[in-house]
């Protein structure tokens, strides 16, 4: 489905060609930790840590264009991140713009599609709208999906989908016998993607933190000590490797 153009184009290493055999996960999740941990370690404020994130973000894109990933799906904020001190959330917030300001071309030039996850209504117009500019510009592509995670706790978007789901039982658009779990997940943001087939945690914490809870029922993990300002294509080339060496049952035999 990712269509490769010249510009992702590099000599091809090892595990890439290996990767390239089969079984590459459809969709990589990443929870992308450890920006302040990195800068910290340089002596730097914690949101040059988030700017060198930001720019791994599009060097896994890459890779996962060349690898054949369908859908990367990145946490890159969320609903508990708002405890921060203002000025870094600020600074979050304005990521996406940024990244968007600079890499949207590229992105365009090389088929992907960006979506996001969580809830928009209370992000700053700023982001938003650079947001929904490149959701526009992007909509008809259809290599790489790539799915940020904004304002996402999948608390919340289980809670949300219950009361969508509710209000459209008493208004009998649905019944309650006819509730199965495909419907269930027709109502959370993720609706018309799959599930995730590969976790990925940076920076040594293994949790999930409120992160697809729904959504990761199979899905392998793979955790790493690599604090995501350091996570390279090499990295994630691992990762992907790793992840075809496992052999998934989905609970049989
Ligand atoms: C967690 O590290 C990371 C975040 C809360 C933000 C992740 C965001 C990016 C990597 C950039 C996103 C880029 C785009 C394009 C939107 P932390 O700050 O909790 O690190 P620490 O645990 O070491 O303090």
């Amino acid at each position: 489905m990712s269509m490769k153009l010249p510009f992702f184009k590099t000599k091809k290493t090892k595990v890439e060609e290996e990767n390239e055999l089969d079984n590459i996960p459809k969709h990589v999740a990443i929870i992308m930790d450890g920006n302040g941990r990195w800068a910290k370690k340089r002596g730097l404020p914690r949101l040059a840590g988030h700017k060198e994130g930001m720019e791994v973000v599009q060097k896994i894109v890459k890779t996962a264009v060349n690898c054949h990933v369908d859908i990367l799906t990145l946490y890159a904020f969320s609903t508990e991140n708002w405890r921060r001190p203002k000025s870094e959330v600020d600074y979050l917030l304005g990521l996406p713009k940024e990244f968007l300001h600079i890499y949207l071309p590229e992105l365009i030039e090389n088929n992907v599609k960006i979506e996001t996850i969580g809830n928009m209504d209370v992000l700053p117009g700023h982001t938003k709208k650079a947001v929904r500019y490149a959701k526009e510009k992007t909509e008809d592509n259809d290599g790489l999906l790539l799915n940020f995670a904004l304002n996402y706790g999948s608390r919340f978007e289980i809670i949300q989908a219950i009361r969508r789901l509710v209000t459209d039982i008493d208004s009998s658009k649905l019944t309650l016998d006819n509730l199965d779990e495909h419907i269930f997940s027709e109502y959370l943001y993720t609706t018309g993607l799959s599930d995730p087939d590969l976790l990925i945690r940076t920076s040594g914490e293994q949790r999930l933190s409120n992160f697809l809870l729904w959504q990761l029922a199979y899905t392998e993990f793979w955790f790493t000590d690599v604090l995501w300002p350091d996570f390279s294509d090499e990295t994630f080339k691992k990762a992907l490797y790793d992840y075809q060496q496992r052999k998934r049952r989905y609970g049989g035999v």
